[in-house]
């Protein structure tokens, strides 16, 4: 059996070039992730190999080819650019994981436009106010999610094309158009835009403290880290059998669910349906998985199921298994080991690294419940959180930080300068995670460094859920923060006072539950409110949500003049 390579094989003389080489780049001449997805494969003599295997919580199959993927792409390119839509425009997808989600994401980089993807559970403000912020020209979306495009295009005179992937067209209003992947004349040769490296991409909304949801933007370039870091850290191999559980509405299901499978040649397979055990562990079994790139989330809903359903099915094609999103707990790891003979694989990173950043290579040990080791070509360490340099003591925590100038770092923050420069101290990139490095280099996670919410591994920002409660007439004041949760290892707890005249009581509770459930996603839905009579404040009158959260998690609060100074 082969054995992978050691990290120091890995790092040694190490440079980006190398997957440069690979992808055949030419550094100053024009780079497309879609084409380098779909076209370049097929020049490999991979045309009819399976790019995609596709199945739905109903049952429903399809299977696509590199060849499929290639002309279904040029197929609804050619689409978008019939409607009109130009290079640089954001063009949306908001689609369940069906196959068009994937293919329209290669399409709308075919055509130089830049793809924004956005999970389909999202209700329409979370939707608004994304499609608003990024000026979006047109989207994509099933019959089953136009209600909610309906009620907010008027807000939206931006937004002039909404296409229906599975609609019929009589039953369409202004502006929308039906558009069928594969029952429309498939178009052979396109002729894509030629991106280049700095050109945009990929427009992904992601929650931080303050304000609504920022989108990082990516560019063409990322693919270099994407199709490396696929490569090596979820060490694909021409034969296998690839799963991601993302949905591409976030970043793991766009750099790893399309990019750094599809740019390896790699067969993925997707299934379109929500978490149960019984199923995933048939559908690994059906189709001989053989990587598998999952969460902490999911592998604690796998446990909490027990080692019997796992044991009733043949599980043995697993060959390397990795995770992300959150902090994998060393229980898990060592879960995983007995139920399927391999450890999961921590991987660190964020919508903004684009790429895995920190992370467990297949070649190293593990030690569980550490994120591991830098990979190659990213500089990355922990500072100290006042002087912001570098703490230099094993052991000792301090800010996650990165070297800024690998290939997928996100080129900034769509309409927000000052947000993006935020991120940036001493010439360092800092993550908003804090962490410490032990005496042989390897990561710990610890929290992270600001109030974003991870619920699932999906980052809830306290601004949008605080917005939402504010609307309510019974709202004086509110704070989200993360309370926490044995499965999704935070929820949000909103705390709330009350306007003169309203008396807390369970009603009311539910009253302010059904009026921001029409505004949040329910990812970001609050699992508990609770009424107080005031909230603390620093001097100057800012929330200070830290101490809420301290209460949740029966932590120490610490030194408080800091916390609230200013
Ligand atoms: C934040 C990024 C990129 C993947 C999906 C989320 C947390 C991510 C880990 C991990 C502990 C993790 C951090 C990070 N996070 N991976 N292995 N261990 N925490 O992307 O929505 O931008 O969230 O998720 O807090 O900053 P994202």
């Amino acid at each position: 059996m082969r054995s992978p390579p050691s990290y120091q094989d890995f790092t040694a003389n190490f440079d980006w070039n190398v997957a440069e080489r690979e992808l055949g780049y030419r550094p100053g001449s024009p780079i497309n992730v879609a084409w380098m997805c779909s076209d370049r494969i097929c020049q490999l003599g991979l045309a009819n190999k399976f790019a995609l295997l596709w199945e739905d919580y109903q049952g429903n199959e399809k299977r696509f080819t590199y060849d499929d993927v290639r002309i279904l792409s040029n197929t609804i390119a050619q689409f978008l650019c019939m409607q009109g839509i130009q290079p640089g425009e954001r063009v949306c997808l908001f689609l369940d994981r069906v196959p068009e989600l994937y293919i329209g994401f290669l399409a709308i980089l075919k055509i130089g436009a830049v793809a924004q993807p956005l999970f389909s559970a999202f209700g329409d403000e979370s939707l608004l106010v994304r499609l608003a912020d990024a000026g979006t020209s047109a989207i994509l979306t099933q019959k089953k999610h136009l209600y909610k495009v309906r009620k907010i295009r008027n807000r939206l005179p931006k937004l002039r094309h909404i296409i229906v992937v599975d609609a019929d067209p009589t039953s369409l209003q202004e502006r929308e158009i039906s558009f069928a992947m594969e029952q429309a004349p498939r178009v052979e040769e396109f002729s894509t835009y030629p991106t280049t490296a700095e050109s945009p991409s990929v427009l992904h909304y992601t929650s931080g403290t303050t304000g609504q949801p920022k989108g990082a933007q990516h560019v063409h370039y990322s693919i270099i880290a994407q199709y490396l870091t696929a490569k090596w850290v979820l060490d694909l191999q021409p034969d296998d059998i690839y799963w991601c559980n993302a949905d591409p509405g976030w970043v793991t299901g766009t750099s790893y669910g399309i990019i750094g499978p599809w740019s390896n040649g790699i067969t993925q397979v997707v299934l379109d349906s929500g978490f149960n055990a019984e199923r995933w562990y048939e559908f690994i079994e059906k189709y001989r998985v053989t990587v598998w790139y999952s969460a902490p989330t999911a592998i604690r809903l796998l446990m909490k199921e027990g080692v019997e359903i796992a044991r009733k099915h043949d599980l043995s094609s697993l060959r390397h298994l990795a995770s992300v999103g959150e902090p994998l707990n060393p229980e898990a790891v060592l879960w995983s080991e007995d139920v399927f003979g391999k450890p999961f694989h921590d991987t660190f990173w964020q919508t903004e690294t684009g790429c895995i950043v920190i992370t467990n290579f297949p070649g190293m040990p593990i030690k569980p419940g550490s994120m591991g080791k830098p990979f190659p070509g990213i500089t990355a360490t922990v500072l100290d959180p006042k002087s912001y340099a570098p703490v230099n003591r094993a052991g000792a925590a301090g800010l996650i930080a990165l070297r800024p100038g690998w290939p997928s770092q996100v080129r900034g923050y769509w309409n927000n300068e000052a947000g993006f420069r935020a991120k940036f101290k001493n010439g360092w990139y800092l993550c908003g995670d804090r962490a410490s490095i032990d005496a042989d280099g390897y990561f710990w996670f610890m929290g992270r460094d600001d109030d974003v919410i991870n619920t699932g591994g999906h980052l809830v920002g306290p601004f949008e859920v605080e917005s939402a409660l504010l609307g309510c007439p019974a709202v004086a004041e509110s704070a989200a923060v993360a309370k926490p949760d044995p499965i999704n290892m935070e929820v949000v707890k909103a705390y709330v006072t009350l306007k003169g005249g309203f008396q807390p009581s369970d009603d009311l509770e539910l009253e302010i539950m059904n009026s921001i459930r029409k505004r949040l996603s329910p990812l970001a839905m609050p699992q508990e409110i609770e009424f107080v009579d005031s909230l603390p404040k620093t001097r100057s009158g800012k929330i200070v949500r830290r101490i809420l959260r301290c209460r949740e998690f029966n932590e120490p609060l610490g030194d408080l003049s800091t916390i609230m100074e200013d």
